[in-house]
This record gives C-alpha cells, sequence and structure tokens, in this order.
C-alpha cells in the first residue's frame, strides 16, 4: 500500500541522504585524505536526522543565509518554514584544515567515519544572533544554550553523504528494532490503514498526565506515534533505555496495540521551547504524521518559557504551512473531585482536589523505592524507575 494517504513531507519530498554500499565503500577510501571532523553528539544526531530524511528538505549542514534567516525569520533563506539552524561548529584549528569546494571526513566520537560533507561554506558562527532568537535567552545555564557557547566559532555548511548512521555503541543503546526512518513509520502507517496518525514527542517516562493527552489524541486520530527522543539529553534526564522499559510497561498494560506505535526518533534535545516545538512539528510530519501533541512547557526548561508559549508560536504560521496539525492541550492532573485525569477546561475543582507532584518530590520517593501514587504514575512504570533510581544509588 503507497503512503500518498499520508501528509506529504515538508518542502514536498523525503529527503534520503544515506549512500549506497559501492558509493560507502569509495568514500571510506577517499576519507582517509581528506581532513578530519569529530562531531560532538549534538551534531552526530543531527547528521542522523538528516541522513534519514527526518530532517527534510535539509540535506546538510546549513550555510549562512539559511542560518541568518532561520535566527531572524525562522525560515530557509528560500522561504520555507525552519525554526532551529542544524549547524556543523567546528573550532579554529580545524577549520584551518579545510578548504571550501573540497570535502571533509565526519567520524563518531568513537572514530568511526559516518559521512564525507561537501564543504559549501565556512563562515563565522554567529552566536550572538542564534542564541537570543532562538533560546530567547543568553544564559549559560541554559542547556542548549550551554551547547552553542561550548561549540566552535566558525560553521561548515554542506550537502552530506552518509556512510553509517550507527556507530559502535554500547549494545542496546540503539534500540535497532525502533530505529525507524520517516520513509519506513509511513510505510507502516499505511500497511496499519492510518490516515491520520497524532504524535507524542517525549524526553520522559509516561506518566498519568502524559496518558491522557495520547489517549485523547487516539480519540480523534486512526494511531498514535510514541515517539521518545533518544538523542542527546542533558546529564539529569532519565537515560534512553530506562526510558523505553517504561514505555513497554505501559503500552503493554494500558493501551490498545492495534492502535499504537512505538517507534524512536534519534534527535537531540536543545530544550529551546517554543521553537523546537515548531521543529518537533515539522519533523513528525516527515514521518507521516498528521496530528501532534503540544502540552504545557513543551521541549521547554527552568522557567525560560511561558507555560503554553509553544502552543502559541504556531500561530505566527499560515496552518497549511506548518501542515501537520497541533493538538494544544492544557496543563493536565488527576482530579479527586471528578476522578479522572483533566485539566481546567474539564475540572471545576480547585486546587486542592488536584495532584501534582514535583520532579524532585518523585524522584526522593523512586530512591525511596516507594511508588508514587496510582494517580501520577502507573504502578508497572514506577516499579522501572524504583529499580533504576535503586540502582544509581547503589552507584
Ligand atoms: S518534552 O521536552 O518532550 O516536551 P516531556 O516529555 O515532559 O518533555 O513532555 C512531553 C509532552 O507532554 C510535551 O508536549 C509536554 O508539553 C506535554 N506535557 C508534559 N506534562 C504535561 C502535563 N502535566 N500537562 C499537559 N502537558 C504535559
Amino acid at each position: 500500500m503507497s503512503d500518498s494517504n499520508l501528509i506529504a513531507p515538508h518542502g514536498g519530498q523525503l529527503v534520503n541522504r544515506l549512500v549506497d554500499r559501492d558509493t560507502a565503500q569509495q568514500l571510506t577510501e577517499k576519507a582517509a585524505s581528506l581532513p578530519r571532523i569529530t562531531l560532538t553528539p549534538k551534531q552526530a544526531c543531527d547528521l542522523e536526522m538528516i541522513a534519514i530524511g527526518a530532517f527534510s528538505p535539509l540535506t546538510g549542514f546549513v550555510g549562512e543565509a539559511d542560518f541568518k534567516s532561520i535566527c531572524t525569520q525562522m525560515r530557509l533563506a528560500t522561504g520555507t518554514i525552519w525554526p532551529i539552524p542544524i549547524t556543523l561548529a567546528v573550532d579554529e584549528q580545524t577549520k584551518a584544515g579545510l578548504t571550501v569546494g573540497k570535502q571533509a571526513a565526519l567520524y563518531h566520537r568513537d572514530g568511526t567515519l559516518m559521512a564525507v560533507i561537501d564543504v559549501a561554506e565556512v563562515y563565522r558562527h554567529d552566536k550572538a544572533i542564534e542564541l537570543p532568537n532562538v533560546f530567547r535567552t543568553e544564559d549559560s545555564a541554559h542547556p542548549g544554550v550551554r551547547a552553542v557557547l561550548e561549540e566552535g566559532d566558525w560553521c561548515v555548511g554542506g550537502p552530506v553523504h552518509v556512510i553509517t548512521v550507527t556507530p559502535e555503541k554500547e549494545p542496546g543503546e540503539q534500540f535497532a528494532e525502533y530505529r525507524l526512518p520517516p520513509a519506513q513509520t509511513r510505510r507502516v502507517f499505511s500497511e496499519r490503514g492510518w490516515k491520520t496518525v497524532s504524535a507524542f514527542q517525549t524526553r520522559n517516562p509516561i506518566h498519568r498526565a502524559h496518558e491522557y493527552l495520547t489517549k485523547c489524541a487516539q480519540e480523534i486520530t486512526d494511531g498514535l506515534l510514541i515517539h521518545p527522543l533518544v538523542g542527546e539529553t542533558q546529564p539529569g534526564d532519565i537515560p534512553a533505555d530506562v526510558r523505553m522499559a517504561c514505555y513497554h510497561a505501559i503500552i503493554d498494560n494500558y493501551y490498545v496495540k492495534e492502535r499504537t506505535m512505538l517507534a524512536v526518533m534519534p534527535a537531540a534535545m536543545r530544550y529551546a521551547g517554543p521553537r523546537e516545538a515548531v521543529l518537533h512539528a515539522l519533523v513528525r510530519r516527515n514521518y507521516g504524521v498528521s496530528h501532534f501533541i503540544v502540552g504545557r512547557d513543551h521541549a521547554g526548561v527552568g522557567d525560560y518559557y511561558g507555560t503554553y508559549d509553544a502552543q502559541t508560536i504556531f500561530e505566527q504560521f499560515d496552518p497549511a504551512e506548518i501542515g501537520i496539525e497541533p493538538l494544544k492541550f492544557e496543563h493536565s492532573f488527576y482530579c479527586k473531585k471528578t476522578k479522572t485525569m483533566a485539566s481546567s477546561k474539564t475540572s471545576p475543582s480547585g486546587p486542592e482536589d488536584r495532584v501534582f507532584l514535583s520532579g524532585t518530590k518523585v524522584r526522593e520517593m523512586l530512591k525511596a523505592g516507594q511508588r508514587p501514587p496510582e494517580e501520577f504514575s502507573r504502578p508497572e512504570v514506577a516499579d522501572v524507575l524504583i529499580e533504576w533510581a535503586q540502582r544509581q544509588d547503589n552507584g
């Protein structure tokens, strides 16, 4: 079955920058004599997202005209919406070895050759326009800002030819079975007969509030894609393998299998709140998704963004241009009065009837081997987290 019933990719066509076996062989031989660039974890994630078409229409790391236009207009130089610059930042020394019009070899930090880039441009990394525009702050305490500040002061722009996106990581870390590129999620949606699909982005275990959003979405679309981000996150976040165990525990026990699908998104988190919500939506469009869940403080960190900034940003665009429909949710909680999950749209209760737990409180309970209340987290999920929290504590 074709995927022609599904939403068109952003920019019209799915990109594929993975080269065939023969080309990979030729590039590997050639790479030995090319200047080397070792990718940061974030850049390696970005390379994978470009390679598999998740960042369509990007075919490589952005050049200067795109960089400026993205930062100031949230658009590529061609006018296509794009909210966050996908840069290959390098330091002075690496830059000195590059020649515009030639190529360079891109390596994972474990030494695996991943790709070759056509060095179309080398330009100054203008952090002064990137930070306040993309992150709305220049505070180095913000993890996304810090990552940019630590990057090199030069950027390399140009298309990539990707040999592999799976370097020799620890076994189990790659979730190969769930690492489906957009062309494949589209195929699965079509095989399942789903015309409308909602996607749930997350970097956390699925607690009851998350579950509520996804179930609401399931009521109005044919299928649900639970699509956790498993690329680079900040140290305090729960590791992806632990989260995957939580997703299995909740899906197996509380979701309708025929209408639910789990796959991973190999992107890095930028914690850029509103702009990242737009990126997350456009990327899911590439995966064939028609509706995208945006709840409270989506992709936010600390209190850099207003609770609903990641929802209101979509009003700046023509919905037809974004293509995918944002499903906007109010802050959700368990309501003791109506005995159900709710938000202030559906619960007439006051704050005393609403179950809220801070992240700190939940972590304390898990470490102490206590399950958070069932109104907050399913016991099967709590048990996975308790096991992990106690393992952490025991060194
Ligand atoms: S995020 O970085 O991926 O946004 P998280 O995994 O916490 O972080 O959130 C996943 C999605 O659920 C986001 O769309 C977020 O806005 C939404 N969300 C998380 N908690 C709540 C809540 N209590 N009420 C409403 N939406 C929520």
